[in-house]
This record gives C-alpha cells, sequence and structure tokens, in this order.
C-alpha cells in the first residue's frame, strides 16, 4: 500500500516525502514539473537513504493519471499539486482554475475509481481573506480576495460535496499558514523560479547576494512596527502535519478543515532581525508603498489540529531562518545548478 504525493517535487511536497519515507511508508508520486524539478527528489531519496516511484504526469490527463492507479495499491493521496503565485492568477484565471480545480476533480474522479478515498488536501490561510480577527479559527468567515484564493475556497467545497454524497470519503483541509524554512539538511528547499513574490525567499537571495535589497510593502499598517505580520512555519513542522492528517483520514471517514500555523505573528521587520541575528548576514531593505491585497495581521489558531491531529509545530523563527539560509547558502540557483551539470 503506498501514499500517493501528487506535486511531490515541490517545496512542501518534498518535505512531505522526507517525513513520510522516514516514517516508513512506501510512497508514489506524480507531479508535471511545472514548477520543479526532478533533482529535488533525487536529493529525498539521497536524505532517505530509500526509493520510491516517480510518474511525471499532469493531473489533468485522466489516462496516464489512471494509470498511476491501475499500475500501484494507493492507500491516500495527498495532494499538492497546483498553481500557486496570486499574482499570475489574477493575470491568468483560467489557467488557475483550470488547472488546479480541474486537475482536482479529475483526481478525484480516478480515485473514486478504484475505490480510494483518503485525501490530505493543501488549502491555505489566504480562504480567510480580511480576517475579521485574529487569531484566526477555522470557523472564521471564509472569503477569498484572488482568483488563487478561490480555487483553494471551491475545492474545499467540491470536497465537502463529494464527503455528503458519501460519506466513505476521509478527507483532511489543510490550511497552511506562510511555510518557509527548509530540511535541515540544506538539501531541499524552495526554489521560486523569477524573482520571490514571497518574504523568505527575498530575503535569503538579498543574503546570498542575487537581490540588493529588501523592499518592505508598507510601515504604517497597525502592527507593532508598522510592517505586515504572518505566522511564519517550518516547512519540515508543515510536513509533519500532514502524516498527522494522514492517521485521521486512515482512522476516521469524514471532512474537515485544520489550520496549520504557530499562533505567533511576526513583522517583516521582526523576521529581517531574526534572520540577521542567526546568520550574521545584513539584509539592507528600503520601505515602499503597501502591496496591492495586503493585509495587516494574520496568524492562526492552531489549537483544533493540536487536539484533533494531536499536531504542533515545534520550531521556531531562528530555526526557519537558519534552516532557509541553510539551503539559499549552499544552492544560491536552487535545483538549477545540479539540473545544468546533468544536461552536459
Ligand atoms: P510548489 O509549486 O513548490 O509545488 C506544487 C507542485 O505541483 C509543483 O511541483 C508543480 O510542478 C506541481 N503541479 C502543479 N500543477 C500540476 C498539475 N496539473 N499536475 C501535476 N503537477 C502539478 O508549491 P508548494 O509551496 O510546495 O505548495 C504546495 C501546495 O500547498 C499548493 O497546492 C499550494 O497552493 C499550497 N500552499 C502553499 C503555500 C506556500 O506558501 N508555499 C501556502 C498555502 C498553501
Ligand atoms: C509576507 C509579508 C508582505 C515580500 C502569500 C500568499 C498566500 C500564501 C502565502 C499560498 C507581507 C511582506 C513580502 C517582499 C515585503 N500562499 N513582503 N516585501 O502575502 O502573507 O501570503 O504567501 O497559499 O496565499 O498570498 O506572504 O511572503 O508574500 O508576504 O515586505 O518583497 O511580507 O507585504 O506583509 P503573504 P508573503
Amino acid at each position: 500500500m503506498a501514499i500517493l504525493v501528487t506535486g511531490g517535487s515541490g517545496y512542501i511536497g518534498s518535505h512531505t516525502c522526507v517525513e513520510l519515507l522516514n516514517a516508513g511508508y512506501e510512497i508514489v508520486v506524480v507531479d508535471n514539473l511545472h514548477n520543479s524539478s526532478v533533482e529535488s527528489l533525487r536529493r529525498v531519496k539521497e536524505i532517505t537513504g530509500k526509493d520510491f516511484k516517480f510518474y511525471e504526469v499532469d493531473l489533468l490527463d485522466s489516462i496516464e493519471l489512471d494509470k498511476v492507479f491501475l499500475y500501484n495499491h494507493i492507500e491516500a493521496v495527498i495532494h499538492f499539486a497546483g498553481l500557486k503565485a496570486v499574482g499570475e492568477s489574477v493575470s491568468l484565471p483560467l489557467w488557475y482554475y483550470h488547472n488546479n480545480i480541474t486537475g482536482t476533480l479529475i483526481l478525484c474522479k480516478v480515485m473514486q475509481k478504484y475505490g480510494v478515498k483518503r485525501m490530505v488536501f493543501s488549502s491555505s490561510a489566504t480562504v480567510y481573506g480580511l480576517p475579521e480577527q485574529v487569531p484566526i479559527a477555522e470557523d472564521a468567515p471564509l472569503h477569498a480576495t484572488n482568483p488563487y484564493g478561490r480555487t483553494k475556497l471551491m475545492i474545499e467545497e467540491i470536497l465537502r460535496d463529494l464527503h455528503a454524497s458519501d460519506p466513505l470519503w476521509s478527507i483532511a483541509i489543510l490550511r497552511y499558514f506562510n511555510p518557509i524554512g527548509s530540511h535541515e539538511s540544506g538539501r531541499i528547499g524552495e526554489a521560486p523560479s523569477g524573482i520571490p513574490n514571497n518574504l523568505m525567499p527575498y530575503i535569503t537571495q538579498v543574503a546570498v547576494g542575487r537581490l540588493k535589497e529588501l523592499r518592505v510593502f508598507g510601515n504604517d499598517y497597525p502592527t507593532v512596527d508598522g510592517t505586515g505580520v504572518r505566522d511564519y512555519i517550518h516547512a519540515v513542522d508543515l510536513a509533519r502535519g500532514h502524516l498527522k492528517a494522514l492517521d485521521k483520514v486512515i482512522a476516521e471517514t469524514r471532512v474537515d478543515a485544520y489550520n496549520l500555523g504557530t499562533g505567533r505573528g511576526y513583522s517583516v521587520l521582526e523576521l529581517v532581525a531574526a534572520f540577521e541575528k542567526v546568520t550574521g548576514r545584513r539584509i539592507p531593505y528600503t520601505i515602499s508603498g503597501r502591496r496591492a491585497g495586503d493585509i495587516a495581521i494574520c496568524y492562526a489558531n492552531p489549537a483544533k489540529a493540536e487536539r484533533e491531529l494531536g499536531w504542533v509545530a515545534e520550531k521556531g523563527i531562528e530555526d526557519m531562518c537558519i534552516d532557509g539560509w541553510r539551503w539559499q547558502s549552499a544552492n544560491p540557483d536552487g535545483y538549477m545548478q545540479e539540473a545544468h551539470a546533468a544536461a552536459k
């Protein structure tokens, strides 16, 4: 019996593959490599000393996806595969709706055909939109503010409808807050293509000399120092949350949503200060205007995940910074160096 990991060569997927393999699970990975490199999976094998099957398959290709289920005995699916860039989703909404929603529909149909009804799904704190209050609990109002967020919200509803139609479906919806940091080996990590949209990869690329300075998007928010506050969570803690959710969907048939965050917010300047402290690198920055669509403060109430999944985030902001830096400093071009070497 194997766990199918869609999007398994991506940032969170690769970290989860490591945790699954270390916990003794057999895994099968499906990814179309749109936003990742097969090099990450080679390194997952290197870190764990374990082998697994990889299929370069697009979820939109139902025929090829069907074969993955035909040739493997899949017990449950951890579904990471999706497009995730907010700005891109505003410019290319049809692509986002098609890839994320149709991809999930096809996956669910194939799962149904093979009687596989257990899923852990990657949702996002973005489904809370502009929160009315913090910390945010799972029963807070849901309101996405961009096409990417709406794909997550719609998929959550589709999964709830599926469970309502057949209570044997067992689904954990995980709403991630802001994942940063990398595996402690420094061998796998976040490798955004082009200029990073997110704060932490931007900071690490400034530190490594790829980018000149950080632009801090606004210092006039009602926060500790005027800069935006977020709930940063270490990728390894997040990955471990998936194993707890997997235990849950195997033990019980239900559909439920869980926040995965630490419950503590840090401002942009607090994150910069923590990074500078543990790495000894200075991060030059300038203050610029607010980024459109940004909110002031967002952090989780993670009590439900602790109560019902037995999961709590264990790593602190300094671990996130040091591990993120270990990855970036050893791999200034992400996975590109090795990919180029392999192509020669
Ligand atoms: P990622 O881009 O690194 O990984 C996603 C993977 O899915 C990539 O390897 C990509 O090639 C693959 N993929 C995309 N569409 C596919 C398709 N149609 N068929 C097959 N493979 C496909 O992103 P990540 O940061 O690892 O995020 C994983 C999941 O978690 C995503 O669903 C994302 O929306 C969600 N999420 C991420 C964050 C974050 O900040 N990283 C926060 C909340 C939620
Ligand atoms: C964090 C803070 C910025 C970059 C996004 C998505 C969300 C989720 C996680 C997937 C904010 C500030 C950032 C920079 C800055 N992804 N910032 N300079 O916006 O909370 O969430 O990623 O589901 O859907 O919207 O994360 O890392 O972009 O920003 O000052 O160059 O850093 O304004 O306050 P965000 P982020």
